[in-house]
């Protein structure tokens, strides 16, 4: 009876089980492979600033990473009064014509806008790029902003030095600021929260995470799809992004999951390497449509076209993807164009956790 026991099971054994181990062998095996090979190094051809989440960009040859972001980028927000409920592009495109710019001198963000219905006329103020505590005490007032439905503490500015963009708005906003050293982190959610990028993080204003990449080889690919239905072609900007490659194969971001950055060829500081963990890929919405130097909504590109190739994410498959968004490891430094980068791990696992 003992053997015969034994003949049953490896009876069952090889009819049922071996099969199925097999077929998971056969399956899984090559799923592990198939993100690739390491792609060949690119470098970096532009690094683009957005002060304000939703207003016009600032473009620079070089800019400090934080782990929180690029320095400046999105620690302002305009707000609504009094729900301080945050304002985008996605309501109101003529926020892209709102214009900072920075003055490294005097550490000044100036913040100027045109007068509705006016050909010439200027609305501005300016206030500390880097503004002590001391300054907010004096100048602002600590408030709870809401941000795609969550609080987070935020300094409000004095209708003293922003009343006039009411007029901009036409209606009552406030302008908020959120500091990366001192003030209360805005912890990440989605595939940045910590339970699965394995350490805490945080950032300002951004929708998601601290840090947008894209790249130059995507968006040509894009352009020439675009280009054989309408007489536009898409700039990168449209897309809001902070750090520009050169790229390879386009849409090869896809899969990157760990990004080094090395020095320029020749720099004399050869011991600066920074990190950025590669979260997911960026689902996209409307804003793209609006061209930011004039705030025109286009009815049709890039979102037809997006729509067509690049719902990729099984995440998200109501939305087409550009762009990859990433935290940055360590304390950073000073990023620069022409800076080169590898590409140090790839994944085919990347899958977008919608939710804020
Ligand atoms: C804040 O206000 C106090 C009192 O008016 C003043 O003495 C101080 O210089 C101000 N600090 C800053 C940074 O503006
Ligand atoms: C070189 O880079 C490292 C890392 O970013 C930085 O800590 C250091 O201050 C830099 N040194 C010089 C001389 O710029």
């Amino acid at each position: 009876m003992a053997l015969s026991n034994t003949y049953q099971l490896a009876v069952i054994i090889s009819c049922f089980l071996l099969p199925i181990i097999t077929y998971l062998c056969f399956t899984q095996r090559p799923k592990k492979s198939s993100a690739g090979p390491l792609p060949p190094p690119t470098e970096i051809t532009d690094i683009f600033i957005h002060p304000i989440k939703s207003c016009h960009y600032i473009t620079v040859k070089s800019a400090r990473l934080l782990p929180t972001g690029l320095d400046l980028d999105r620690h302002w927000m305009w707000v609504s009064y009094p729900e301080l409920k945050f304002q985008t592009i996605r309501q109101t495109s003529k926020m892209t014509l709102i214009r900072p710019s920075y003055d490294a001198e005097t550490d000044t963000l100036t913040v100027v806008a045109p007068v509705p219905n006016s050909i010439d006329q200027k609305l501005q103020f300016s206030v500390p790029a880097h503004p002590s505590s001391e300054w907010l005490e004096n100048n602002t007032q600590l408030v709870n902003a809401n941000i795609w439905g969550k609080e987070t503490p935020a300094h409000a500015y004095s209708t003293d030095l922003t009343g006039s963009f009411n007029e901009f708005f036409g209606k009552e906003v406030r302008l908020v600021y959120k500091s990366p050293f001192f003030d209360a982190p805005r912890m990440l959610p989605s595939n940045g929260a910590e339970r699965i990028l394995g350490r805490p993080a945080s950032t300002c204003f951004p929708d998601l995470m601290p840090i947008l990449v894209g790249c130059e080889s995507s968006i040509e690919e894009l352009n020439s799809r675009i280009r054989a239905n309408d007489d536009i072609t898409i700039d990168i900007h449209r897309f809001r992004p902070n750090i520009i490659f050169k790229g390879n194969k386009p849409w090869d971001e896809d899969r990157w999951k760990t990004l080094r950055i090395l020095p320029k060829p020749g720099s004399n500081n050869a011991t600066q390497r920074f990190v950025l963990d590669v979260t997911q890929r960026c689902a996209r919405c409307q804003v793209p449509n609006v061209d930011p130097d004039s705030a025109e909504k286009h009815k049709r590109q890039p979102w037809d076209t997006l729509m067509k190739y690049r719902r990729v994410d099984e995440g998200i498959t109501y939305k087409p993807c550009f762009g990859m968004l990433c935290v940055p490891r360590g304390d950073g430094g000073i990023l620069e164009v022409g800076m080169k980068m590898e590409v140090t791990e790839v994944t085919n696992k990347h899958r977008y956790i919608p939710g804020f």
